[in-house]
C-alpha cells in the first residue's frame, strides 16, 4: 500500500509499504477513505519528539470502512462493511484508566512503555503514529490502518454525514472541546485562546457552545490572517499579537481583572522570538537544552486573573524552562491538561453534530491525493494559500 512515511527530520515521503495485517484477534484493519495532518504531526516532522524511527507511518486523525476483523473482536459493535472513525488515542477498554474515561492513559495499549516509565514516571496509551514512546503504531496516512482493540476502538459513524463532517472526532474536535470543557466555564466568563490553528479553532467554537460570554483568539497576523479572520467567524473577538500588546489588549476586554480562562492551543514550537523568554527558547532548543519553547503557555499564565484555569492542549513533550510557578502559585491558578480523551467525547459530539449546532468541515481548506501528501505538509507547515487543515484522500 501507499502510505506517507517519516524518513528523518524534515524529510517525509508516500512510499510503498507492506499491507497491515491483523496481529492480534482482536485487531480489525480499515481502508481509510479520509485522514487529516495534524499540528502534532508537524512536531514529529520538526524533530521535537526524538522517539522516531526512519519508515515509521504517521497520522492519527483517519476514518473508512472495515475490511478485516479477528475472530476477538465484539461483530455486534464492529463488523466487516462499518464505516468508522478511530480516535488517535488507543484504549483497551478494560484497564483502571478506561473504565474512568481517561483513555490517554491506558495502561495496556503501549506496547514499549519503557520509553514513558523513564521520561514520566509511566507510560501513556498507545497513540497511532506517534513515535516510539507512544508504542511506534503505524500511523493512518496510508491505505490501510490495524486497530488494536477494534471492538472498543471504532467509533460507527452514520452514513448521512459526509467524511468531513465525521472525521475530526478522531482528534481535533474532541481535543478543542475538552480544552474548554475542563475549565469549567461559567456564562459571565472570559476565554482566551492562544492559536487559531485547527485546534484553536475548535476549541473557539466549543467554549461559544458551552455558553462563555466572551471568547478572545490570539495568533499572528503577519502569518496567518486567514487563521484570524476564521475566528472571527467562530464568533471569537482576535488579537494580532504582530500589532498589539497581547496583555493590554486582554486587560481591556475585562475590565482589568484579566481572563477567566486561558487556553494554550500553541504547544511546544510557539514563535514568540520578539519577546525576550521566546528568543531564549529559540536558543536553547536548537542547542538541545530544552525540550519545547512554552512561549505561549507562559503568556497565558500571565495573562490569567487571579484564581483563573489555565488549560493546555497544546502538546509538549520533554522538561522546559523558566515555567512561572511563582505567578501559578500565587495567583492560586488550577492547571488542566492531557492528550485528549477521545473516546469519551466522540458520542456526545456527534449528537451536536446531527443536531446541527457544528459542522466541522468547517475547518478543511485543502483536500489531495494522499501521493501528495508530502507536498501538503509543506503547505500545512509554510501556512501557504490560506491553508488550515489538510485532508488526504487514498482513493484519489
Ligand atoms: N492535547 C491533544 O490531545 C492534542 C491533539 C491535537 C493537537 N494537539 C496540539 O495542539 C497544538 C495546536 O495544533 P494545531 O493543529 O492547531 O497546530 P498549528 O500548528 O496548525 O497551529 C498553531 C497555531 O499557533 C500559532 N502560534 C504560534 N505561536 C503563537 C503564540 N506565541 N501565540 C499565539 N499563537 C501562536 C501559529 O501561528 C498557528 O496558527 C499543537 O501543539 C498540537 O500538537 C494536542
Ligand atoms: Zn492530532
Ligand atoms: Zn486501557
Amino acid at each position: 500500500m501507499k502510505a506517507l512515511i517519516w524518513c528523518s527530520p524534515n524529510n517525509v515521503k508516500v512510499k510503498q509499504v507492506p499491507d497491515p495485517q491483523i496481529l492480534d484477534p482482536r485487531d480489525a484493519i480499515i481502508r481509510i477513505t479520509s485522514t487529516a495532518i495534524c499540528g502534532s504531526d508537524l512536531h514529529l516532522v520538526h524533530g521535537f519528539v526524538p522517539f522516531m524511527k526512519p519508515g515509521d507511518i504517521l497520522g492519527h486523525e483517519p476514518m473508512g470502512i472495515v475490511e478485516e476483523v479477528g475472530d476477538g473482536v465484539d461483530k455486534s459493535r464492529v463488523n466487516v462493511g462499518d464505516r468508522v472513525v478511530v480516535p488517535f488515542t488507543i484504549g483497551c477498554g478494560a484497564c483502571f484508566y478506561c473504565k474512568r474515561q481517561l483513555w490517554s492513559c491506558c495502561d495496556n495499549s503501549n506496547p514499549k512503555p519503557h520509553i514513558g516509565e523513564k521520561m514520566y514516571g509511566y507510560a501513556t496509551a498507545g497513540i497511532f503514529g506517534y513515535s516510539h514512546l507512544t508504542g511506534g503504531y503505524a500511523g493512518g496516512q496510508a491505505e490501510y490502518l490495524r486497530v488494536p482493540y477494534a471492538d472498543v476502538n471504532c467509533q460507527k459513524i452514520p452514513e448521512d454525514l459526509t467524511d468531513h463532517q465525521a472525521l475530526f472526532l478522531s482528534d481535533i474536535f474532541p481535543t478543542g472541546y475538552m480544552a474548554a470543557e475542563q475549565c469549567d466555564i461559567k456564562p459571565d466568563d472570559t476565554v482566551a485562546i492562544w492559536g487559531c490553528g485547527p485546534v484553536g479553532q475548535f476549541t473557539i467554537r466549543s467554549a461559544v457552545m458551552l455558553g462563555a460570554r466572551q471568547v478572545v483568539a490570539i495568533d499572528d497576523g503577519r502569518r496567518v490572517p486567514e487563521r484570524l479572520e476564521m475566528a472571527r467567524q467562530g464568533g471569537a473577538i482576535t488579537i494580532d499579537m504582530s500589532e498589539e500588546s497581547v496583555y493590554e489588549r486582554l486587560l481591556d476586554l475585562t475590565g482589568g481583572i484579566g481572563p477567566d480562562v486561558c487556553i494554550d492551543a500553541v504547544g511546544m514550537e510557539a514563535h514568540g522570538a520578539t519577546y525576550l523568554d521566546g528568543a531564549y527558547d529559540r536558543i536553547k532548543t536548537a542547542l538541545f537544552m530544552e525540550n519545547d519553547r512554552p512561549n505561549a503557555f507562559r503568556q497565558a499564565v500571565h495573562c490569567c486573573r487571579k484564581g483563573g484555569t489555565v488549560s493546555v492542549p497544546g502538546v509538549y513533550g520533554g522538561f522546559d524552562d523558566k515555567i512561572p510557578l511563582g505567578a501559578i502559585m500565587n495567583k492560586g491558578l488550577t492547571i488542566k491538561t492531557g492528550q485528549t480523551h477521545v473516546q469519551r467525547y466522540v458520542g456526545p459530539l456527534l449528537e451536536r453534530i446531527r443536531k446541527g449546532e457544528i459542522d466541522p468541515s468547517f475547518v478543511v481548506t485543502h483536500r489531495v491525493p494522499l501521493s501528495e501528501a508530502a507536498d501538503a505538509y509543506r503547505l500545512f507547515e509554510t501556512r501557504k494559500d490560506g491553508c488550515i487543515k489538510v485532508v488526504l484522500d487514498p482513493a484519489a
